[in-house]
């Protein structure tokens, strides 16, 4: 793609222009737009970047290891890894409310994230991932839960409080454009075309009870085989979101001669254009029947499989 062959190659030289000999850092999700940030920097600046990802054990299934492969044995990026678990699981332990799992993950998230960086010696540079819709303004504040989205992303404070400036090469990009840029700098279309995910991660996908590793491996591995089949089916970029929710409930089943008493999910897939309003993506039942067989076969801990067939709104995408 020609026009952005171009672009990539101004903000390289907007980002030189900017830092100078300066060293900059940047906080890793997973997700498209820090990914492309990193990579993108990391092609004008090189080793001045130091990528820090915080892992609080809320990820899905393989996620960590593929952020490590791809940015430090794929692009050669310095790359801290921090594996926070222990902190983020001991902090939610015991915790049920929507809201509280939010803002005690947003707070943790940005306390990692400051030590992190200062182990590293500090930077001039914070390398962010503001898209143009978010200069606009903030939509993606509008309507329910979300309205914390800004929370656990904004390491708010932070610049001014480690006396850091900002860079924001995504800034006149839509996310389409972000997706782009990233096939042009060489990020795997697994990566580039990633459904989004929230900040919080799987705690707010084991509503309304205690998150435990335990039942994080359930739902891990539940949601891996619901995406798998996404994917074999080539549905995959028709959705706009797709994943499993660990029901706090346990029903009754038979495996074979036995009486089995394990965890309900529900599977949730939505088509949207902005996460705004969102509709369910309309499966034929002979795939949901064939998800379901594989969970309850696959997954240890779930006996019962339903699906999610509510609109945004009324319901909101994630469940809560
Ligand atoms: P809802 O559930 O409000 O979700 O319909 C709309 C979009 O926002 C994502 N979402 C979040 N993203 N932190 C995030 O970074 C959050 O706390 C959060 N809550 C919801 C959700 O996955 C969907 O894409």
């Amino acid at each position: 793609d020609w026009t952005m062959a171009a672009f990539k190659q101004q903000a390289i030289e907007k980002i030189r222009a900017q830092v100078g000999k300066g060293r900059v850092i940047c906080g890793l999700s997973g997700g498209v737009d820090s990914s492309v940030v990193a990579a993108l920097i990391h092609e004008a600046i090189g080793d001045q970047l130091t990528c820090v990802y915080v892992d609080h054990g809320l990820m899905r299934l393989g996620e960590s290891e593929q952020v490590v492969s791809v940015f430090r044995d794929r692009f050669n990026i310095n790359l801290v890894h921090k594996d926070a678990s222990e902190l983020f699981l001991g902090r939610l332990a015991g915790m049920t409310d929507p809201e509280q799992k939010r803002k005690t993950i947003g707070a943790l998230f940005i306390d990692v994230f400051e030590e992190e960086a200062k182990k590293v010696g500090g930077a001039d540079f914070l390398a962010q991932g503001t898209l143009y819709p978010d200069v606009i303004e903030s939509v993606s504040v509008i309507g329910g839960p979300s309205v914390t989205i800004k929370s656990h992303h904004n390491v708010g404070g932070l610049p001014e409080r480690m006396n850091m400036k900002l860079v924001e090469p995504l800034r006149e990009l839509f996310k389409d454009e972000v997706r782009a840029l990233g096939r042009e700098l060489g990020l795997p279309e697994e990566m580039v075309g990633r459904h989004p995910f929230p900040g919080p991660g799987l705690a707010i996908r084991i509503p309304g009870q205690d998150i435990t590793r335990d039942k994080l491996e359930i739902l891990k591995k539940a949601d891996a085989i619901y995406l798998e089949e996404i994917r074999n089916a080539g549905l995959y970029d028709a959705i706009w979101q797709a994943f499993t929710v660990l029901l706090p409930v346990r029903t009754v089943g038979v495996m074979g001669d036995s009486r089995s008493y394990d965890y309900a999910c529900a599977l949730r897939a939505v088509t949207s254009t902005d996460g705004m309003t969102a509709d369910f993506y309309p499966f034929d039942m002979a795939f949901l029947g064939r998800v379901a067989n594989r969970i309850i076969n696959e997954v240890k801990g779930i006996n019962r499989v339903t699906y999610d067939v509510t609109s945004k709104p009324p319901g909101t995408i994630e469940w809560e």
